[in-house]
């Protein structure tokens, strides 16, 4: 199963357990997941004592309890509604939302109880279900080439009105105008790699590209189309002349 965002999760909890233990005290911090819709998002617990412990609880949005598992029996209890949504793995207490939706958001805690009944916040996730990248268009606008080298513009266009242009020399490309506002919501970069002109898409949670082959793209040193339609026009001319004559012929 894929589990995205998982490594930057990890770094934050441990970040956060470290700003914990240096200040003593229980911080109610709350580190923001970003998950892929439709993909399983897991929540990682760490630095719990297994010992100390006499039940764990995950909860949502503070008031509602997802499950409750108590471990001298290991008897553990998924309410009705989180039944098919969530998996638990008692192992180590990490928490898995299964198809992740619109519904899903919200925030995750990880609570124990000790053997003397004392609740403890563990961790709180804020969980943000998020729809994958729209895929990227690369269109060349034109490509001129002499001795082997090849100098290209492109437009790459993101979904209905996110843009950016590039013109790359060599495997040297360079942005040259931008039509879009950069965040974590959307990056888009074009780039020269592989024999080919790349563009890449993406957000917080995926990424998608489209590339077209250099071989293709730099053939020869007019712009693409007119060379297409010089080429198609010249097809054109010289069927119809070899008709007309073939018909002359057949006729006499
Ligand atoms: C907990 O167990 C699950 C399932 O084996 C695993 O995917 C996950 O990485 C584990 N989490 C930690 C923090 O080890
Ligand atoms: C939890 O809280 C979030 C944000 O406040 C909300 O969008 C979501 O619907 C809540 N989820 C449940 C199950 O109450
Ligand atoms: C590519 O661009 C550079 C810089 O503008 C120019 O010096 C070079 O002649 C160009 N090459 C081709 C093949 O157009
Ligand atoms: C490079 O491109 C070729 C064909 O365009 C493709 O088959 C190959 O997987 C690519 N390699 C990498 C590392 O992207
Ligand atoms: C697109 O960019 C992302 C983020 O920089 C990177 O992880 C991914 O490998 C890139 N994909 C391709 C096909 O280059
Ligand atoms: C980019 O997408 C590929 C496959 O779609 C995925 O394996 C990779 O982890 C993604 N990289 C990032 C930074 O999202």
């Amino acid at each position: 199963m894929e589990i995205p965002a998982c490594v930057c999760l990890r770094f934050f909890s441990f970040l956060w357990l470290l700003v914990g233990m240096l200040e003593g005290t229980e911080s109610e911090q709350v580190i923001d997941c970003y998950g892929l819709k439709g993909k399983s998002f897991l929540l990682d617990v760490e630095g719990v004592k297994t010992e100390e412990l006499r039940r764990f609880y995950w909860k949502l949005n503070y008031t509602q309890t997802i499950l409750e598992y108590t471990l001298h029996n290991t008897h553990l209890d998924i309410f009705p509604q989180y039944k098919e949504k969530v998996m638990f793995y008692q192992k180590n207490f990490s928490l898995q939302i299964l198809k992740l939706e619109e519904s899903n958001r919200g925030i995750y805690t990880a609570i124990t109880q000790d053997r003397h009944g004392k609740d403890k916040n563990i961790v709180f996730y804020r969980l943000i279900p998020q729809d994958s990248v729209i895929k990227p268009e690369l269109k060349v606008k034109s490509a001129s080439v002499s001795e082997e080298r090849c100098n290209i513009s492109a437009t790459c266009t993101v979904g209905q009105d996110n843009s950016v242009s590039y013109r790359c020399q060599q495997t040297q490309c360079t942005e040259v105008g931008r039509d879009y506002t950069e965040s974590d919501d959307l990056k888009i970069v074009v780039t020269v790699k592989n024999s080919s002109i790349v563009c890449n898409a993406s957000n917080r949670v995926s990424n998608d590209s489209h590339s077209l082959a250099l071989k293709d793209v730099c053939r020869n040193s007019e712009p693409h189309n007119a060379a297409g339609i010089i080429g198609v026009t010249a097809g054109t001319i010289l069927t119809i002349l070899i008709i007309s004559i073939l018909s002359i012929y057949m006729e006499i």
